[in-house]
């Protein structure tokens, strides 16, 4: 296979496609360097004492993995925020994943024979829908604690709308996506697996709407995304980074 022509699973990685992500990854990481930058213009000394090792790696599993300070605060505020974080996470795992396979194994390797064939695929396919669902379903306790019923300390700016926004439009393209794909009667076999997807897939094609085109609605699902990637350093997504480094510091101090 052509480097242009091979496959993530199921959409092709074309130059185009290329071309875009490396400019949002770029744009991604000059915000990084340009906020680092303003950053160390501030006189103040961050760490006061030696780096005790034990505590940075006590508090990265309970406050960062689990983050329980916040399960402290509120239980629908940790259900929120745990199920966002793991299911973001766990599609980064799986992309990263079909990234490495696609990129950096020979197809008959071990790895591109586990996981582009047969049982392998199904795996990714139940994973890709429990962890995009996950993400979906935590974005919904966070719209309805923001709009709905608009929980008293909560202060809503542009910010935040924005990076719920832009969060719950990529998780529902992608679906559409996946909905339109299994349209196609070459998944009938298997589309069970992608149990979210064909469900929305049954659901459009019950309220007449037929297989669209694909590619269009990956392509607009892939835009939305690396305007996410592009403005994370000046997102409410920022914290992503910057809260696991500041909690892991501060209890190093405190210990
Ligand atoms: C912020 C980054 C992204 C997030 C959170 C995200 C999330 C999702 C979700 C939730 C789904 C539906 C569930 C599933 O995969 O089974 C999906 C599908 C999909 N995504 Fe993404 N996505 C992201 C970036 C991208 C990018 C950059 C591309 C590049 C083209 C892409 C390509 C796809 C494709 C092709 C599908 C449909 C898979 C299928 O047909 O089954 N995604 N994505």
């Amino acid at each position: 296979m052509g480097e242009t022509t091979r496959m993530y699973l199921y959409f092709e990685a074309t130059a185009a496609l290329y071309t875009v992500t490396v400019i949002a990854v770029l744009l991604c990481i000059a915000g990084i360097l340009t906020t680092l930058a303003l950053w160390r213009q501030g006189k103040a000394r961050s760490l006061h004492r030696t780096l005790n090792s034990a505590a940075v790696a006590r508090s990265f599993i309970t406050d960062v993995v689990f983050q329980a300070q916040i399960l402290k605060i509120s239980f629908v505020r940790w259900l929120m925020h745990f199920c966002i974080f793991i299911g973001f996470m766990g599609l980064l795992a799986q992309t990263s994943l079909m990234a490495f396979i696609s990129h950096f194994s020979a197809p008959e390797s071990f790895l591109a024979q586990s996981f582009f064939h047969g049982g392998g695929s199904r795996v990714l396919d139940v994973w890709g829908d429990v962890f995009g669902l996950t993400m979906l379903f935590g974005l919904a306790i966070a719209i309805i604690r923001r709009y709905v019923v608009r929980t008293r300390q909560l202060e809503t700016i542009a910010k935040d709308t924005t990076s719920l926004v832009l969060l719950t439009a990529i998780g529902l393209s992608g679906f559409i996506c996946e909905a339109f794909r299994l349209m196609d009667p070459q998944y009938a076999d298997v589309a069970w697996y992608s149990f979210a997807g064909m469900t929305l897939s049954q659901l459009l094609q019950a309220a007449g709407i037929g297989a669209a085109s694909y590619t269009a609605w990956v392509w607009s699902h892939a835009v939305i995304s690396f305007i996410f990637i592009a403005f994370i350093p000046f997102s409410k997504a920022w914290h992503i980074f910057v809260s696991p480094i500041e909690i892991v510091l501060d209890a190093s101090e405190r210990a």
